[in-house]
Protein backbone atom coordinates (compact mmCIF):
# COMPACT_ATOMS: atom_id res chain seq x y z
CA UNK A 1 0.00 0.00 0.00
CA UNK A 2 1.33 3.54 -1.31
CA UNK A 3 1.19 6.57 1.86
CA UNK A 4 -1.12 9.26 1.42
CA UNK A 5 0.78 12.12 -0.21
CA UNK A 6 1.85 9.41 -3.42
CA UNK A 7 -1.76 7.69 -3.26
CA UNK A 8 -3.07 11.39 -3.39
CA UNK A 9 -0.55 12.07 -6.76
CA UNK A 10 -1.69 8.84 -8.35
CA UNK A 11 -5.26 9.03 -7.78
CA UNK A 12 -5.56 12.83 -8.51
CA UNK A 13 -3.49 12.50 -12.00
CA UNK A 14 -5.87 8.97 -13.67
CA UNK A 15 -7.47 10.09 -16.48
CA UNK A 16 -11.38 8.71 -16.97
CA UNK A 17 -11.59 5.95 -19.73
CA UNK A 18 -14.23 7.98 -21.79
CA UNK A 19 -15.81 5.71 -24.62
CA UNK A 20 -18.56 8.11 -25.55
CA UNK A 21 -17.83 11.42 -27.75
CA UNK A 22 -17.61 14.32 -25.55
CA UNK A 23 -20.51 17.36 -27.07
CA UNK A 24 -17.79 20.21 -26.76
CA UNK A 25 -13.64 19.70 -27.33
CA UNK A 26 -12.59 18.82 -23.62
CA UNK A 27 -10.15 21.31 -22.27
CA UNK A 28 -7.04 19.01 -22.26
CA UNK A 29 -5.11 21.50 -19.33
CA UNK A 30 -1.84 19.41 -19.44
CA UNK A 31 1.72 20.25 -19.36
CA UNK A 32 2.85 17.03 -20.51
CA UNK A 33 1.41 13.09 -21.68
CA UNK A 34 3.22 9.98 -20.41
CA UNK A 35 3.81 6.87 -22.94
CA UNK A 36 3.79 3.71 -22.24
CA UNK A 37 7.92 3.19 -22.79
CA UNK A 38 10.46 5.07 -23.45
CA UNK A 39 10.66 4.09 -27.31
CA UNK A 40 7.13 5.12 -27.68
CA UNK A 41 8.21 8.67 -26.33
CA UNK A 42 11.25 8.99 -28.21
CA UNK A 43 8.72 8.01 -31.31
CA UNK A 44 6.28 10.74 -30.63
CA UNK A 45 8.94 13.46 -29.66
CA UNK A 46 10.37 12.73 -33.22
CA UNK A 47 7.08 12.37 -34.90
CA UNK A 48 7.56 9.29 -35.89
CA UNK A 49 4.39 8.31 -34.89
CA UNK A 50 1.60 10.92 -34.34
CA UNK A 51 0.90 11.79 -30.76
CA UNK A 52 1.04 14.49 -27.77
CA UNK A 53 4.13 14.17 -25.35
CA UNK A 54 4.94 18.35 -24.40
CA UNK A 55 2.63 20.56 -24.48
CA UNK A 56 4.05 23.58 -26.27
CA UNK A 57 4.86 21.04 -28.72
CA UNK A 58 1.22 20.10 -29.30
CA UNK A 59 -1.74 19.80 -27.64
CA UNK A 60 -5.25 17.80 -28.66
CA UNK A 61 -7.25 21.18 -27.64
CA UNK A 62 -4.73 23.72 -29.40
CA UNK A 63 -4.81 20.94 -32.65
CA UNK A 64 -8.88 21.14 -32.20
CA UNK A 65 -8.56 24.28 -32.61
CA UNK A 66 -6.20 24.96 -35.64
CA UNK A 67 -7.65 22.10 -37.71
CA UNK A 68 -11.10 23.64 -37.24
CA UNK A 69 -9.74 27.52 -38.53
CA UNK A 70 -8.18 25.09 -41.29
CA UNK A 71 -10.69 23.61 -42.63
CA UNK A 72 -13.13 27.14 -42.09
CA UNK A 73 -10.41 29.40 -44.21
CA UNK A 74 -10.02 25.83 -46.84
CA UNK A 75 -6.79 25.33 -45.96
CA UNK A 76 -4.65 21.98 -45.75
CA UNK A 77 -3.22 22.53 -42.11
CA UNK A 78 -3.36 25.22 -39.48
CA UNK A 79 -1.33 26.19 -35.77
CA UNK A 80 -2.60 27.55 -32.45
CA UNK A 81 -0.38 30.58 -31.12
CA UNK A 82 -0.60 32.40 -27.71
CA UNK A 83 -1.69 34.85 -29.47
CA UNK A 84 -2.05 37.21 -33.13
CA UNK A 85 1.14 38.88 -32.54
CA UNK A 86 3.01 34.96 -32.44
CA UNK A 87 1.33 33.53 -35.26
CA UNK A 88 2.53 37.12 -37.21
CA UNK A 89 6.17 36.23 -35.97
CA UNK A 90 6.15 32.97 -36.72
CA UNK A 91 4.73 33.81 -40.03
CA UNK A 92 7.38 36.06 -41.05
CA UNK A 93 10.20 34.22 -39.74
CA UNK A 94 9.71 31.50 -41.31
CA UNK A 95 9.87 32.92 -44.62
CA UNK A 96 12.04 36.07 -44.65
CA UNK A 97 15.74 35.76 -43.49
CA UNK A 98 18.32 38.00 -42.39
CA UNK A 99 19.34 40.49 -45.16
CA UNK A 100 16.22 39.73 -47.14
CA UNK A 101 13.16 42.50 -48.07
CA UNK A 102 9.53 41.70 -46.90
CA UNK A 103 7.25 43.95 -49.06
CA UNK A 104 3.92 45.18 -46.52
CA UNK A 105 1.13 46.84 -47.18
CA UNK A 106 1.12 50.60 -45.87
CA UNK A 107 -1.74 50.19 -44.18
CA UNK A 108 -0.80 47.70 -41.57
CA UNK A 109 -2.06 46.92 -37.95
CA UNK A 110 0.66 49.02 -35.40
CA UNK A 111 1.93 46.09 -33.38
CA UNK A 112 2.82 44.11 -36.82
CA UNK A 113 4.95 47.77 -38.34
CA UNK A 114 6.32 47.84 -34.64
CA UNK A 115 7.64 44.03 -34.96
CA UNK A 116 8.66 44.18 -38.59
CA UNK A 117 10.73 47.74 -38.12
CA UNK A 118 12.04 47.17 -34.81
CA UNK A 119 12.28 43.92 -33.93
CA UNK A 120 13.20 41.89 -37.20
CA UNK A 121 15.02 45.04 -38.60
CA UNK A 122 17.37 45.06 -35.67
CA UNK A 123 18.01 41.64 -36.31
CA UNK A 124 18.59 42.57 -40.57
CA UNK A 125 15.11 42.18 -42.12
CA UNK A 126 14.10 44.86 -44.17
CA UNK A 127 10.65 46.11 -44.86
CA UNK A 128 9.51 48.03 -48.24
CA UNK A 129 5.76 49.51 -47.07
CA UNK A 130 3.86 49.39 -50.29
CA UNK A 131 -0.12 50.65 -51.12
CA UNK A 132 -1.65 47.59 -51.48
CA UNK A 133 -4.26 49.75 -53.78
CA UNK A 134 -1.64 50.45 -56.64
CA UNK A 135 -1.17 47.43 -58.25
CA UNK A 136 1.65 48.14 -60.19
CA UNK A 137 3.78 49.64 -57.10
CA UNK A 138 3.45 45.85 -55.29
CA UNK A 139 4.98 44.85 -58.80
CA UNK A 140 8.36 46.76 -58.67
CA UNK A 141 8.49 46.99 -55.19
CA UNK A 142 8.79 43.04 -55.68
CA UNK A 143 10.87 43.05 -58.56
CA UNK A 144 13.42 45.75 -56.88
CA UNK A 145 13.77 43.78 -53.55
CA UNK A 146 13.68 40.11 -54.70
CA UNK A 147 11.24 39.84 -51.69
CA UNK A 148 9.77 36.37 -51.26
CA UNK A 149 6.79 37.52 -49.34
CA UNK A 150 4.21 39.97 -49.87
CA UNK A 151 1.91 41.19 -46.60
CA UNK A 152 -1.59 42.13 -46.36
CA UNK A 153 -4.38 42.53 -44.65
CA UNK A 154 -7.78 41.39 -46.11
CA UNK A 155 -9.38 44.73 -44.48
CA UNK A 156 -6.86 47.11 -43.34
CA UNK A 157 -6.75 47.90 -39.32
CA UNK A 158 -7.20 50.86 -39.15
CA UNK A 159 -7.97 52.63 -42.58
CA UNK A 160 -10.75 49.74 -43.85
CA UNK A 161 -9.28 49.32 -47.20
CA UNK A 162 -10.06 45.67 -48.74
CA UNK A 163 -7.36 44.84 -50.30
CA UNK A 164 -7.43 42.71 -54.33
CA UNK A 165 -5.94 39.48 -52.79
CA UNK A 166 -6.75 37.69 -56.30
CA UNK A 167 -4.54 40.24 -57.94
CA UNK A 168 -1.90 40.55 -55.31
CA UNK A 169 -1.70 36.85 -55.02
CA UNK A 170 -0.66 36.51 -58.47
CA UNK A 171 1.80 39.65 -58.58
CA UNK A 172 3.32 38.08 -55.51
CA UNK A 173 3.45 34.65 -57.39
CA UNK A 174 4.89 36.20 -60.59
CA UNK A 175 7.85 36.83 -58.54
CA UNK A 176 7.97 33.93 -56.66
CA UNK A 177 6.52 35.13 -53.60
CA UNK A 178 4.28 33.98 -51.15
CA UNK A 179 1.21 36.10 -50.18
CA UNK A 180 0.74 36.13 -46.30
CA UNK A 181 -2.75 37.81 -45.52
CA UNK A 182 -3.58 38.71 -42.43
CA UNK A 183 -7.60 37.65 -42.28
CA UNK A 184 -8.58 39.00 -38.64
CA UNK A 185 -11.16 42.08 -39.73
CA UNK A 186 -12.87 39.73 -42.51
CA UNK A 187 -12.89 36.27 -40.52
CA UNK A 188 -13.46 33.47 -42.33
CA UNK A 189 -17.10 33.99 -42.40
CA UNK A 190 -16.61 36.94 -44.70
CA UNK A 191 -13.48 36.14 -46.96
CA UNK A 192 -11.11 32.91 -47.11
CA UNK A 193 -7.87 34.05 -48.88
CA UNK A 194 -6.75 31.22 -49.60
CA UNK A 195 -9.49 30.75 -52.39
CA UNK A 196 -8.07 34.07 -53.85
CA UNK A 197 -4.28 32.76 -54.08
CA UNK A 198 -3.06 33.45 -50.46
CA UNK A 199 -0.18 30.91 -49.15
CA UNK A 200 -0.16 31.69 -45.58
CA UNK A 201 -3.69 33.03 -43.74
CA UNK A 202 -2.95 34.51 -40.24
CA UNK A 203 -5.53 35.43 -36.92
CA UNK A 204 -5.78 37.52 -34.01
CA UNK A 205 -8.36 34.93 -32.78
CA UNK A 206 -8.40 37.38 -30.06
CA UNK A 207 -11.16 38.95 -32.19
CA UNK A 208 -14.02 37.63 -34.42
CA UNK A 209 -13.16 34.16 -33.51
CA UNK A 210 -13.52 33.70 -29.91
CA UNK A 211 -16.04 36.85 -30.45
CA UNK A 212 -16.23 37.40 -26.51
CA UNK A 213 -13.31 39.27 -25.26
CA UNK A 214 -12.41 37.07 -22.84
CA UNK A 215 -9.34 35.70 -24.84
CA UNK A 216 -6.18 35.72 -26.69
CA UNK A 217 -5.21 33.65 -29.46
CA UNK A 218 -4.00 33.29 -32.91
CA UNK A 219 -3.97 31.21 -36.06
CA UNK A 220 -2.04 30.49 -38.69
CA UNK A 221 -3.30 28.45 -41.94
CA UNK A 222 -1.91 27.26 -45.31
CA UNK A 223 -0.02 24.65 -46.95
CA UNK A 224 1.58 21.66 -44.77
CA UNK A 225 4.94 22.51 -45.71
CA UNK A 226 4.36 26.27 -44.70
CA UNK A 227 2.76 25.07 -41.99
CA UNK A 228 5.82 22.66 -41.29
CA UNK A 229 8.32 24.96 -41.86
CA UNK A 230 6.73 27.15 -38.84
CA UNK A 231 6.29 24.86 -35.93
CA UNK A 232 9.61 25.14 -35.20
CA UNK A 233 9.53 28.45 -34.56
CA UNK A 234 5.93 27.93 -32.63
CA UNK A 235 8.31 24.88 -30.18
CA UNK A 236 11.46 26.89 -29.58
CA UNK A 237 9.99 30.43 -29.47
CA UNK A 238 7.62 29.38 -26.88
CA UNK A 239 4.44 30.90 -28.33
CA UNK A 240 1.99 27.99 -27.82
CA UNK A 241 -1.94 28.53 -26.69
CA UNK A 242 -3.07 27.70 -23.51
CA UNK A 243 -5.76 24.73 -23.54
CA UNK A 244 -7.93 26.56 -22.07
CA UNK A 245 -7.56 29.45 -24.33
CA UNK A 246 -8.40 27.18 -26.94
CA UNK A 247 -11.23 26.22 -25.88
CA UNK A 248 -12.64 29.45 -25.48
CA UNK A 249 -11.91 30.09 -29.33
CA UNK A 250 -13.58 26.58 -30.50
CA UNK A 251 -17.08 27.66 -28.42
CA UNK A 252 -16.79 30.93 -30.41
CA UNK A 253 -16.95 29.27 -33.99
CA UNK A 254 -20.11 28.00 -34.12
CA UNK A 255 -21.32 30.95 -33.98
CA UNK A 256 -19.22 32.97 -36.25
CA UNK A 257 -21.64 33.10 -39.23
CA UNK A 258 -24.33 34.32 -36.45
CA UNK A 259 -22.46 37.57 -35.38
CA UNK A 260 -20.83 38.40 -38.89
CA UNK A 261 -23.95 38.77 -40.67
CA UNK A 262 -25.49 40.87 -37.23
CA UNK A 263 -22.40 42.68 -36.82
CA UNK A 264 -22.67 43.68 -40.64
CA UNK A 265 -26.26 44.19 -40.81
CA UNK A 266 -25.64 47.08 -38.09
CA UNK A 267 -22.13 48.17 -39.82
CA UNK A 268 -24.24 49.04 -43.05
CA UNK A 269 -27.24 50.66 -41.08
CA UNK A 270 -24.68 52.81 -38.95
CA UNK A 271 -22.59 53.58 -41.84
CA UNK A 272 -24.90 54.65 -44.02
CA UNK A 273 -26.53 57.03 -41.06
CA UNK A 274 -23.69 58.58 -40.11
CA UNK A 275 -22.61 59.15 -44.10
CA UNK A 276 -25.53 61.28 -43.95
CA UNK A 277 -24.92 63.38 -40.55
CA UNK A 278 -23.89 66.99 -40.56
CA UNK A 279 -19.73 66.78 -39.40
CA UNK A 280 -19.24 63.62 -40.86
CA UNK A 281 -16.56 64.25 -43.45
CA UNK A 282 -16.21 60.49 -44.96
CA UNK A 283 -17.34 57.62 -43.50
CA UNK A 284 -15.22 54.58 -44.53
CA UNK A 285 -17.15 50.84 -45.16
CA UNK A 286 -17.20 48.61 -47.82
CA UNK A 287 -20.57 48.09 -48.14
CA UNK A 288 -21.00 51.80 -48.87
CA UNK A 289 -21.42 52.17 -52.69
CA UNK A 290 -19.63 54.91 -52.73
CA UNK A 291 -16.59 53.90 -50.81
CA UNK A 292 -13.11 53.20 -52.11
CA UNK A 293 -13.24 49.10 -51.58
CA UNK A 294 -16.55 49.08 -52.67
CA UNK A 295 -16.17 47.15 -55.40
CA UNK A 296 -13.45 44.73 -54.63
CA UNK A 297 -15.17 43.93 -51.45
CA UNK A 298 -18.41 42.86 -53.62
CA UNK A 299 -15.56 40.66 -55.60
CA UNK A 300 -14.31 38.85 -52.56
CA UNK A 301 -15.88 39.52 -49.18
CA UNK A 302 -19.90 37.34 -48.83
CA UNK A 303 -20.61 40.32 -46.07
CA UNK A 304 -18.82 43.74 -45.63
CA UNK A 305 -17.90 42.95 -41.86
CA UNK A 306 -18.47 44.93 -38.66
CA UNK A 307 -15.49 47.70 -39.09
CA UNK A 308 -15.86 51.03 -39.96
CA UNK A 309 -13.84 54.41 -39.55
CA UNK A 310 -15.22 57.85 -39.85
CA UNK A 311 -13.50 61.05 -40.00
CA UNK A 312 -15.31 63.81 -37.82
CA UNK A 313 -14.82 67.82 -39.11
CA UNK A 314 -13.80 69.20 -36.06
CA UNK A 315 -10.62 66.98 -35.79
CA UNK A 316 -8.84 66.08 -32.87
CA UNK A 317 -10.55 68.03 -30.51
CA UNK A 318 -14.29 66.78 -32.01
CA UNK A 319 -13.17 62.97 -32.21
CA UNK A 320 -11.73 62.98 -28.44
CA UNK A 321 -15.37 64.45 -27.76
CA UNK A 322 -17.72 62.13 -29.69
CA UNK A 323 -15.48 59.07 -28.04
CA UNK A 324 -16.18 60.66 -24.20
CA UNK A 325 -19.57 61.27 -24.97
CA UNK A 326 -20.96 57.35 -25.48
CA UNK A 327 -22.41 55.70 -23.41
CA UNK A 328 -23.04 51.87 -25.10
CA UNK A 329 -19.57 51.46 -26.95
CA UNK A 330 -16.71 50.45 -24.68
CA UNK A 331 -13.53 52.87 -25.00
CA UNK A 332 -10.71 50.73 -25.54
CA UNK A 333 -8.38 49.29 -28.76
CA UNK A 334 -9.48 45.66 -29.98
CA UNK A 335 -12.29 44.78 -31.77
CA UNK A 336 -14.23 42.15 -33.08
CA UNK A 337 -16.41 41.01 -29.66
CA UNK A 338 -20.21 40.77 -28.64
CA UNK A 339 -20.32 44.78 -27.43
CA UNK A 340 -19.20 47.74 -29.95
CA UNK A 341 -15.96 48.84 -29.32
CA UNK A 342 -14.72 52.55 -30.25
CA UNK A 343 -11.63 53.68 -30.74
CA UNK A 344 -10.16 58.04 -31.86
CA UNK A 345 -6.44 56.42 -32.93
CA UNK A 346 -5.41 60.16 -33.44
CA UNK A 347 -5.55 61.03 -29.25
CA UNK A 348 -5.37 57.30 -28.05
CA UNK A 349 -2.66 54.27 -29.95
CA UNK A 350 -1.43 56.77 -32.06
CA UNK A 351 -1.72 60.32 -30.13
CA UNK A 352 2.54 60.16 -30.28
CA UNK A 353 2.49 60.93 -34.18
CA UNK A 354 2.07 64.62 -35.34
CA UNK A 355 -0.55 65.68 -38.00
CA UNK A 356 2.17 65.11 -40.98
CA UNK A 357 2.93 61.49 -39.30
CA UNK A 358 -1.10 60.46 -39.15
CA UNK A 359 -1.37 61.51 -42.76
CA UNK A 360 1.26 59.58 -43.98
CA UNK A 361 -0.29 56.80 -42.09
CA UNK A 362 -3.57 57.72 -43.86
CA UNK A 363 -5.20 58.85 -40.34
CA UNK A 364 -7.12 61.88 -40.08
CA UNK A 365 -7.16 64.06 -36.46
CA UNK A 366 -10.89 63.16 -36.75
CA UNK A 367 -10.96 59.93 -37.59
CA UNK A 368 -12.74 57.52 -35.38
CA UNK A 369 -12.56 53.60 -35.96
CA UNK A 370 -15.48 51.31 -35.05
CA UNK A 371 -16.43 47.73 -34.28
CA UNK A 372 -19.84 47.23 -34.29
CA UNK A 373 -20.96 45.23 -32.07
CA UNK A 374 -24.40 42.73 -31.49
CA UNK A 375 -26.64 45.59 -29.88
CA UNK A 376 -29.98 46.94 -31.08
CA UNK A 377 -28.92 49.13 -34.06
CA UNK A 378 -31.29 51.97 -32.92
CA UNK A 379 -29.19 52.21 -29.06
CA UNK A 380 -25.70 52.17 -31.19
CA UNK A 381 -27.41 55.38 -33.46
CA UNK A 382 -28.32 56.70 -30.22
CA UNK A 383 -24.83 56.58 -29.05
CA UNK A 384 -23.62 57.80 -32.03
CA UNK A 385 -25.58 60.74 -31.85
CA UNK A 386 -24.64 61.19 -28.55
CA UNK A 387 -21.12 61.28 -29.72
CA UNK A 388 -22.07 63.84 -32.71
CA UNK A 389 -23.41 66.66 -30.18
CA UNK A 390 -20.76 66.79 -28.26
CA UNK A 391 -18.14 66.78 -30.95
CA UNK A 392 -20.48 69.62 -32.21
CA UNK A 393 -20.31 71.17 -28.86
CA UNK A 394 -16.66 70.83 -28.08
CA UNK A 395 -15.80 72.62 -30.92
CA UNK A 396 -18.67 75.10 -31.75
CA UNK A 397 -19.57 73.87 -35.55
CA UNK A 398 -20.76 71.43 -37.57
CA UNK A 399 -18.58 73.11 -40.41
CA UNK A 400 -17.25 70.43 -42.88
CA UNK A 401 -20.77 69.84 -44.08
CA UNK A 402 -21.77 66.01 -45.73
CA UNK A 403 -20.13 63.06 -46.01
CA UNK A 404 -20.32 62.42 -50.12
CA UNK A 405 -21.75 58.60 -50.12
C1 LIG B 1 -5.43 43.15 -37.73
C2 LIG B 1 -4.77 42.66 -36.48
N1 LIG B 1 -3.82 41.70 -36.57
C3 LIG B 1 -3.20 41.23 -35.49
C4 LIG B 1 -3.47 41.70 -34.23
C5 LIG B 1 -2.72 41.18 -33.05
O1 LIG B 1 -3.48 40.26 -32.34
P1 LIG B 1 -3.22 39.89 -30.80
O2 LIG B 1 -3.56 41.10 -29.99
O3 LIG B 1 -4.12 38.71 -30.59
O4 LIG B 1 -1.79 39.56 -30.67
C6 LIG B 1 -4.45 42.69 -34.07
C7 LIG B 1 -4.78 43.20 -32.73
O5 LIG B 1 -5.49 44.18 -32.57
C8 LIG B 1 -5.11 43.18 -35.22
O6 LIG B 1 -6.04 44.15 -35.15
Amino acid sequence: MTRFTTRAILAATRSPEVNQIPSAVPIYQSAAFSTADAAELGDVLTGAIPGYAYSRIDNPTTAALAAAVAELEGAEAGLSFATGMAAIHAAIVSVVHSGETIVVTNAVYGTTRDLLVRILGGLGVRTEFVDPTDHSAVDAALARTKSHALYVETISNPTIVVSDLAALASIAHRHGALLLVDNTFASPFACRPIEHGADIVLHSATKYLSGHADVLAGIAVGRRDLMDAMRPILVDAGGALSPLAAFLVLRGLPTLALRMRRHSETALELAAWLAGQEGVVRVMYPGLPGDASHEVAVRQLDVFGGMMAFELAGGRDAGRAFLDAMVISERTASLGAVRTITSHPPSTTHRQLDAAALAATGIAPGMLRCSVGLEDAEDLRDDFDRGLAAALSATGTRAGGRASE
